[in-house]
């Protein structure tokens, strides 16, 4: 068998009731545990937002939508969560000491052959876990929101198995996922790497340079996004030439200096209440509008995107 009838996924929060839908639409029963009961109540109202988004945009079908709600089963206490899952998913906040006892909690309550899967961004959760979990425990890291980012990067921790891996990179290409494998730890995996050292470029670029927020976010998605959608970096360069790459590569016209840890411009907009979209402004102003408008608006327009994307990739309208 390489589906999973039973998910436990502990933590409901940002990325816990999206996790949750994940597994729900891919037809397991979810329970979904939170310490926080007013989560668990959030959870259900984002989590219909998302499936409302996602019908509206014709990628689940109205039918599927409305039976998805009942596979996922709000609960308080993580035993019960756990007692007869198969894959257990842990998305609790990233701290330590919290996924140590949740770990330590697993282990008492989950059954012996269950998976257990961390969301972890960037934390080493191995040496975090009581042994007995070692072979069946690893990173399944995810991109937020995971019901329209298909990827998923899988780490094996040093004791792992490696079907254990196997089953979960088949199970989620089986349901559209896109999984990549590493073979160890990598601090940010690819994706988060690239993002921290983007980030860090961006806060010189405002700090340093003066360089306005919309020059940066135009001169990305009009300069870079288009074609790093369609090809990633690695082919890109083949189509510049790898020439030109080695001599851009040897001037060394720029090279960062390390990363100072702090933004003037963002302490100044954190000092203002500037905190983003949920504050109704941040970089930029949202003229009032409720956010949680605005991340439908991102969601529709996230998931138009794509089908345009999976229809060129598919070879068809080009
Ligand atoms: N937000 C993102 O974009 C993103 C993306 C990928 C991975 N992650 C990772 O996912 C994990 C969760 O992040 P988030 O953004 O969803 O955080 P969040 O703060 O939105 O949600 C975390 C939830 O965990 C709950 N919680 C705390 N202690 C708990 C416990 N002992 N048992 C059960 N629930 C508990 C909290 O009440 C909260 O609802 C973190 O490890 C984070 O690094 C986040």
């Amino acid at each position: 068998m390489t589906g999973f009838a039973r998910v436990a996924v502990l933590g409901a929060g940002t990325m816990g009731h999206a996790l949750a839908l994940v597994h729900a639409l891919a037809g397991c029963t979810v329970r979904l545990q939170d310490v926080r009961p007013e989560a668990l109540e959030r959870a259900r109202e984002l989590i219909a937002a998302a499936l409302a988004t996602l019908c509206e945009a014709g990628e689940v079908a109205a039918e599927a939508a409305a039976r998805t709600p009942d596979r996922i089963a709000p609960v308080g206490s993580l035993a019960a969560a756990v007692a007869d899952a198969d894959l257990v998913i842990e998305t609790v906040v990233e701290d330590r000491e919290v996924k140590r006892e949740v770990y330590a909690a697993i282990a008492r309550a989950a059954p012996a052959e269950a998976i257990l899967a961390s969301n972890t961004s960037y934390l080493d959760v191995f040496p975090l876990m009581p042994e007995a979990l070692g072979p069946r425990a690893v990173i399944a890291h995810w991109y937020t929101p995971p019901y329209i980012l298909d990827l998923v990067d899988l780490v094996p921790g040093p004791s792992t198995e490696p079907s254990v891996l196997d089953r979960l990179e088949t199970f989620y290409r089986a349901i559209g996922k896109r999984p990549v494998r590493f073979a160890r730890l990598l601090a940010g995996y690819v994706a988060n790497r690239l993002q921290a050292a983007m980030t860090a470029e961006i806060f010189r670029l405002l700090d340093e340079e003066g360089i306005a927020p919309e020059v940066i976010d135009e001169s990305i998605r009009h300069g870079l996004g288009l074609r790093l959608l369609l090809q990633g970096q690695l082919r890109k360069a083949d189509f510049t030439g790898l020439e030109l790459v080695a001599r851009a590569l040897a001037n060394r016209s720029y090279t960062p200096p390390p990363p100072r840890g702090r933004s003037p411009t963002l302490d100044r907009l954190l000092a203002e209440g500037r905190t983003g979209v949920l504050a109704g402004r941040g970089f930029y102003d949202y003229g009032g509008r409720p956010a949680e408008e605005l991340f439908r608006e991102r969601d529709r327009k996230l998931l138009a995107l794509k089908r345009a994307w999976r229809a060129i990739e598919e070879g068809r309208g080009t």
